[in-house]
């Protein structure tokens, strides 16, 4: 059986033969269905609040689209915290966790309103000095990592993220001496967690830890809830999530009076599955020990393959519907041998012109495309609720790219 898409292979076929490839395509079914299932896990009561990590794919639709679900944003930059100020007006409902942020990003940040989450004592001590009085949030470093690849873990005892646990008494005395009250703490320990048990023992860990913040009104459990990439392998058990967090989180607020709420912040879960990446095959190539499908696309457009080893299904679209008889490897159009998103595939005969699908590629996959080989950056597009498919970036010309590189390089021309 074909690996599972949200798509029909009709409905790509067309978003390929309408707006060329490479073409990220969501669906925004798909995106709508993953937030419900977060925002309808716990019982009403319970106050859960859901932010998206929009570092995922901050596509101004999706973002809208999402903010509309009832999701606030966890943003990591300036730019972002922007960005999710348009879809998320109320700046109690963005999150800004900061990393390694400046003077002049912590200002904008106290100027904006949103939650600063400050993750150092040396920020800390900063942001006390220029906002006496005010209160903040801070990310904790519980010595408990987890994460589909090494690049990914955040939460172990050398990250770089975080508070350790031993300064927790500096950071309050730290803030004591400036009025500043802590009312936010914050954990994330690593993206695609592979073991459930790792996110749920961090939780215990914070919810123990929070009870030294006198002053605490949130606790943020942070993103890395996981989806699975391949085929057989199965989803994260939300509903084990619930189970456990409830009871824990109900004596929570009982200890604080009712004076307290939860969030979480995942980016993956909510797109990853919703995307795919579009590409036509340009060549193929029997190379001997392996026959390469060379692609109208590649690192520069998916990084994930390279940079993680990560797992991309690849389905043949232009043949959904035969049987896979031959072993492929999927190379991309980047000068670099390492340029492969896809090795040692079986799939139906392919020919050059047939249409490929990358699968899951809605979470990290566009947001960290480049213009590397100054390639232009695929085209995006959304497959609406009523079937219908609205382009929601389009793909420049190479004359918008040039005159763009040679503009932002203050060449006269
Ligand atoms: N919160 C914080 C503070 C984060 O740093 C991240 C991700 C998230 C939430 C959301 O994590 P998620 O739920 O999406 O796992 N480029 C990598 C993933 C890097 C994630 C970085 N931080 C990838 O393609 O797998």
């Amino acid at each position: 059986m074909a690996y599972s898409i949200p798509f029909d292979e009709q409905a790509l076929l067309g978003v390929a033969s309408d707006h060329g490839t490479p073409t990220y395509v969501y669906s925004e079914s798909e995106i709508k269905r993953r937030c419900s299932m977060l925002t309808g896990l716990f019982p009403i009561d319970l106050p859960v609040q859901w932010l998206y990590a929009m570092k995922a794919n901050d596509n101004p639709h999706l973002l809208e689209l999402i903010a509309n679900a009832g999701f606030g944003f966890d943003t990591v930059s300036s730019e972002e915290m922007h960005l999710g100020l348009m879809f998320q007006p109320d700046p109690k409902n963005i999150f800004y966790t900061e990393n390694n942020m400046t003077d002049a990003e912590m200002d904008d940040a106290a100027a904006m309103g949103v939650v600063l989450n400050i993750g150092s004592i040396s920020r800390l001590r900063k942001y006390v000095a220029s906002y006496p009085g005010t209160c903040v949030s801070v990310r904790i470093k519980p010595d408990i990592g987890d994460g589909h690849h090494s690049k990914v873990v955040t939460g172990n005892k050398d990250s770089k993220f975080g508070i350790r646990i031993d300064a927790i008494e500096e950071a309050l005395s730290v803030a004591s001496h400036s009025h500043v009250k802590i009312t936010g703490i914050h954990v994330h320990i690593g993206s695609g967690i592979k073991e459930p048990e790792n996110l749920f023992s961090a939780m215990r860990k914070l919810l123990t830890i929070s009870r030294q913040f006198p002053d605490l009104r949130h606790i943020n459990f942070g993103g890395g809830l996981p989806i699975p990439y391949k085929a057989g392998e199965t989803e994260f058990d939300l509903n084990e999530l619930r189970d456990l967090a409830e009871p824990l989180l109900r004596q929570e607020i009982e200890y604080r009076n009712g004076a307290l709420s939860f969030l979480f912040e995942p980016g993956r879960f909510v797109t990853a599955q919703s995307g795919v990446l579009l590409t036509t095959v340009t060549s193929v190539k029997d190379q001997g020990p392996r026959t390469y499908l060379g692609c109208d696309t590649g690192f520069n457009h998916l990084l994930r393959p390279v940079l993680y080893e990560a797992w991309h299904e690849v389905i043949n679209v232009s043949r959904y519907h035969e049987r896979a008889q031959n072993v492929y490897t999927i190379a991309g159009n980047i000068c670099e041998s390492g340029d492969l998103l896809a090795e040692n595939r079986e799939l139906p005969i392919t020919h050059e012109g047939d249409v490929l699908a990358l699968a899951d590629a809605g979470a990290y996959g566009m947001v960290m495309a480049s213009e590397y080989n100054r390639r232009r950056l695929p085209a995006e597009v959304l497959v609406c609720f009523d079937g219908t498919t609205k382009q929601i970036r389009k793909r420049d010309l190479i004359k918008d790219v040039l005159e763009r590189h040679l503009k932002n390089c203050n060449y006269p021309v």
